[in-house]
Formats: C-alpha cells, sequence, structure tokens
C-alpha cells in the first residue's frame, strides 16, 4: 500500500469550502503540499489555516487562463505539479423556463471550460518536467440522473465525464493518469444554503444505503484515486452516493 502522498505537489480548485475543502484536507494529511484555490481568496486562506499541514490559500478565478496559469506555476515551483483537483463549479438550482444563454454560459465556463484550462496547463507542465501526475475531476452523478432543475450544470458535467475518458487517452502515454469521481448529493457549504438541501429525504430513498453524504465521504476517494494504490486506473468515473446510482 502507498497511499501516502508524502512529496507531492497538489493544487485543489474551488476548495475554500465544502467538498474541495475536505478534499484538500484529506490531501494534505495525506502527506501533499496543499495549495487551495479558489474565487474566493479569503475563504482559502482561512481554509489553508484549518487545514494546517503547509497548506496555502489562493486567489484564482478558475475561468481565467492567465490566473490558472500563474497559480499553477506558482504551485509547481519551478517543476510541476502532481496532483490537479478540478473541483471548482457553480451548483445552481434553476427551472428549465428560466435556462437562458447568460446562465447556460456561465455554468458551461465555470464547470466544464475551467477543467480544460487547469489540465491543459497542468499536464503541459508534467509532461516537460517528464512527471507522471494525475489530474482528478469532480463531476456529479446528476449526469446520470439528469435531475431536474440543473440542465446547464448537468450538461457541463457530462462534458467534464466525457474529457474524462479523452484526456486519459491523450495523456496516458506520458505515465499521467485522469479519474473523475461523480458524487451524489452531499452535505456541503453550498447545498447547505440551497434548495437542494430539500432534496435529501428523496435522495435518502434512492440511495442503497441510508444517510446523508458528507464531504469527507468524497475525499476519502478521492485521496486514493491520487495515490499509488490506483496507479492502474486512468479514464474511469467513480460514483460516490450510497448506491444511488446502480453503474
Ligand atoms: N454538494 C453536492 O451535492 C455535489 C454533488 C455532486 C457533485 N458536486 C460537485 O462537487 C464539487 C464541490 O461542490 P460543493 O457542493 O462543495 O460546492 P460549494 O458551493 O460548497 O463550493 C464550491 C467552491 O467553488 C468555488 N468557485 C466557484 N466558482 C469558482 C471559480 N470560477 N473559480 C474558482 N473557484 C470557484 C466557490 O467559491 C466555492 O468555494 C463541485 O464540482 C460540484 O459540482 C457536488
Amino acid at each position: 500500500m502507498s497511499t501516502s502522498l508524502e512529496g507531492r505537489k497538489a493544487v485543489v480548485t474551488g476548495a475554500a469550502q465544502g467538498i474541495g475543502k475536505a478534499i484538500a484536507k484529506a490531501l494534505a494529511e495525506a502527506g501533499a503540499k496543499v495549495v487551495i484555490s479558489d474565487i474566493n481568496g479569503e475563504g482559502a486562506k482561512a481554509a489553508a489555516a484549518d487545514i494546517g499541514h503547509g497548506a496555502v490559500g489562493v486567489t484564482c478565478d478558475s475561468t481565467k487562463v492567465d490566473q490558472v496559469n500563474k497559480m499553477l506555476e506558482d504551485a509547481a515551483e519551478n517543476g510541476a505539479i502532481d496532483i490537479l483537483v478540478n473541483n471548482a463549479s457553480i451548483v445552481p438550482y434553476i427551472a428549465w423556463d428560466d435556462v437562458d444563454m447568460e446562465h447556460w454560459q456561465k455554468i458551461i465556463d465555470t464547470n466544464l471550460t475551467s477543467v480544460f484550462i487547469a489540465s491543459r496547463k497542468a499536464t503541459d507542465m508534467m509532461r516537460a518536467a517528464d512527471r507522471k501526475g494525475t489530474v482528478l475531476n469532480i463531476a456529479s452523478n446528476a449526469f446520470y440522473a439528469g435531475t431536474p432543475n440543473m440542465s446547464a450544470y448537468v450538461a457541463a458535467k457530462g462534458g467534464v465525464v466525457g474529457f474524462t475518458r479523452a484526456l486519459a487517452t491523450e495523456v496516458g502515454k506520458y505515465g499521467i493518469r485522469v479519474n473523475a469521481v461523480t458524487p451524489g448529493l452531499i452535505d456541503s457549504d453550498g447545498v447547505k444554503g440551497s434548495p437542494h438541501a430539500e432534496s435529501f429525504g428523496f435522495v435518502e430513498m434512492l440511495q442503497a444505503m441510508p444517510g446523508k453524504g458528507q464531504p469527507e465521504d468524497i475525499a476519502k476517494v478521492v485521496a486514493f484515486l491520487v495515490s499509488d494504490d490506483a496507479g492502474w486506473m486512468t479514464g474511469q468515473c467513480v460514483n460516490v452516493d450510497a448506491g444511488m446510482i446502480r453503474l
């Protein structure tokens, strides 16, 4: 077993709160040097202080190429990062009748194009440094379920699943692994303050196991997937939702 991430450099986007923060904490506790990147810079710094283990919080809008490239270069410290977790996302709740071009574009930019932007730079840097790194994308089981009131989100997450498979194919020859996790409904900071929180009872009925998913339930699986223990896994989407979707 080699679940230790000692000596690895990791970036987790959108990690000021919620699932991203739990992932950053799990990776830091496993020994990785973690950069917490978030459009909410104050939140990122507070999360880093809370997590400790040398974690650093930085302000970065994942939809902006220049900001992402600089953030990744700073995190690499003249080399390359070993682990990129693309987690930053907006989790909207919007009726189909209200979905307009502006909403669609914002969700596609934030939840799908951001994954391309960071993956482009990170895998280029890994290749240049001859680093067998890994990219882990946070998608959603909403892609499988076609969850209501989230049409642009579901489309974006489907794109993330497809991109995960395609990028794994492109960079596998360099020893770079690319996987995704599809969480079910999770009691994150974002969900707690949204109409999604009212769905827990219904979702629990669909789950094979009872209970309310927690950010740590996702973080533990991510920590495994970015470790050498998952060294023979790439191009996979691991569903983590107490068996709501049985693939
Ligand atoms: N919570 C759930 O039920 C659930 C279910 C399935 C998938 N997911 C996915 O898990 C991930 C985390 O979700 P969460 O519930 O913890 O969300 P959250 O709303 O609690 O946190 C999202 C974080 O992303 C940051 N962010 C938003 N836009 C950004 C941008 N442009 N650049 C950088 N940071 C940005 C926010 O500031 C925030 O800190 C997302 O990818 C989400 O789609 C969540």
